[in-house]
């Protein structure tokens, strides 16, 4: 907040002054100028290309204007600058043109002859609207830029994404949801839509809907009261929706929802209120609802294994996630985004990718979408030589005849250890993520042949991938 109303104070608001009265304009720089920067105009057209050049914070713009009148200078301002504040300046005769001009966005009108007190206090009224909108833009950037890890991709297909969302994210109650394969980025656009809406301020709480145990769903979701179940909190729980109040509720994998916690969403998002377990006060929150699956979920209404009305209410705007073999142009942007990450996480030393490796990365598969190429950066910055990071170092090299092959990863070697160091909880971490992930990918997205691939139990793999996943 405070960076916020520092920059508010250093920054003066810019007036234009649109008046062929010198008297006026002049009268207004004398009696504002030592708070605002005043710049006077004495016709429309040299006023309304200064705009286009540097628009202005505030513009007090005379009806009666010799050439382009004030009302069309209006029309034009309001076209490019909806929400640009303009104070009319008027004479007591012209009440017609006042009322016109309210019509088209005038934000005030004022009399001639001007009193400068009255003036004074219509201008601030409207500098405290532009002001908080700049608190607002600068406050979510701030927010931007330290919550949101960046969403890369140059390709058409992506950017149309992006430029969507954006649009979208703007409405604060629209539910999204959000399809496409395994690691095409939908838990971080979901969180990309919370940061771009008016609810950035509020919180984002997530629900994976596939790790709740199916028992404990509706206390997850809707809290419960003190004693409503045996192994129940004393003091009741809030739930995830209450937790959201004002902000995101983010539902993951929400293909997974079961039948009977389906039901109970629905009964939430029609009725807009809900019971804890065990409660008897009826509750009513106001968040946004984003959703994301990987699995086909038209099919699954088809098959009345997702229920169609509650699809129609979480999918008001359905967003699909194109793959990443789908934009061929992102796979070099996102390894070099990621090779630079990794490298500075691991304090190693790769400055570039090598060109036969660029080639393979574009001819792979990706089946694990961005994850896995992530993880396959990851592994390949701990383990590869440098300073080029080759085919070999990426696991590539024998793949080309062999999609699944395991053999690169074996053979590589692991970071020396130098005198700067190494982290060995996150070389762990790192090649525990990758032959996770890795496993999951060759068994087609299906857990329990994944977890069987690395002589794991389904519980046991389930558990070690969401803690590293979250880490
Ligand atoms: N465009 C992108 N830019 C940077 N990182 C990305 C991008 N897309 C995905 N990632 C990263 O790839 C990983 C997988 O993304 P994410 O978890 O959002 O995928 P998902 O679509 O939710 O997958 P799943 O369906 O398996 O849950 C994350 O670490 C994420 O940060
Ligand atoms: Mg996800």
């Amino acid at each position: 907040m405070q960076i916020v109303y520092i920059f508010a104070v250093m920054t003066p608001f810019t007036l234009y002054v649109v008046d062929d009265e010198s008297s006026i304009t002049e009268g207004i720089r004398l009696a504002l100028e030592a708070d605002y920067g005043i710049r006077t105009f004495a016709d429309a057209e040299s006023a309304l290309s200064a705009i286009r050049a540097t628009p202005p914070d505030l513009i007090l713009l005379d009806i009666g204007l010799p050439g382009i009148s004030g009302l069309d200078a209006l029309a034009e301002i309001k076209k490019v600058h909806p929400t640009l504040p303009v104070i009319m300046i008027t004479a007591y005769e012209d009440v017609d043109s006042v009322v016109t001009a309210m019509k088209q966005g005038a934000y005030d009108y004022i009399v001639k002859p001007l009193h400068m007190d009255g003036l004074e206090v219509t201008i601030q009224n409207a500098l405290d609207s532009v002001r908080l909108r700049k608190e607002v833009h600068l406050l979510q950037a701030r927010y931007l830029e330290e919550n949101l890890p960046c969403f890369i991709g140059e390709s058409r297909a992506i950017l149309d994404v992006m430029e969507f969302i954006e649009t979208v994210a703007k409405s604060p109650d629209t539910p999204i949801l959000l399809v496409g394969e395994t690691g095409t980025g939908k838990e971080l656009l979901a969180s990309s839509i919370h940061y771009r809406s008016p609810n950035f301020k509020g919180p984002l709480a997530t629900v994976n809907c596939a790790a709740i145990p199916r028992d404990l769903i509706e206390s997850e979701l809707f809290g419960y009261e003190k004693g409503a179940f045996s192994g129940a909190r004393p003091s009741g729980k809030k739930g995830l929706i209450e937790e959201a109040g004002g902000g995101t509720l983010f539902l993951d994998e929400v293909g997974d929802l079961s039948l009977e916690a389906q039901a109970k969403m629905l009964r939430f998002l029609e009725e807009g209120e809900f019971y804890r377990v065990g409660g008897t006060k009826k509750l009513q929150v106001a968040t946004r609802l984003v959703s994301a699956t990987n699995k086909d979920i038209d099919q699954m209404v088809e098959r009345n294994e997702f229920r169609r009305d509650l699809y129609f209410r979480l999918g008001v705007i359905k967003v699909h996630i194109p793959s990443l073999n789908e934009r061929q142009d992102d796979i070099l942007l996102l390894a070099k985004h990621f090779l630079s990450l990794f490298n500075e996480k691991f304090n190693r030393n790769f400055t570039a990718i090598a060109s036969d490796a660029e080639k393979a990365l574009l001819k792979h598969k990706w089946t694990g979408n961005v994850r896995e190429l992530k993880n396959l950066v990851e592994r390949a910055v701990l383990t590869g030589r440098g300073p080029e990071l080759s085919t070999r170092d990426l696991g590539l090299f024998d793949r080309q005849s062999d999609p699944y092959s395991h053999t690169a990863a074996g053979s590589a070697t692991l970071p020396t250890i130098t005198e700067a160091g190494v982290d060995i909880t996150e070389i762990e971490k790192a090649m525990e993520r990758y032959y996770l992930e890795e496993a999951l990918r060759i068994a087609g997205g299906n857990e329990s042949k994944a977890a069987r691939l690395l002589n794991l139990n389904h519980h046991t793999y389930r558990y070690r991938r969401k803690k590293l996943l979250k880490s």
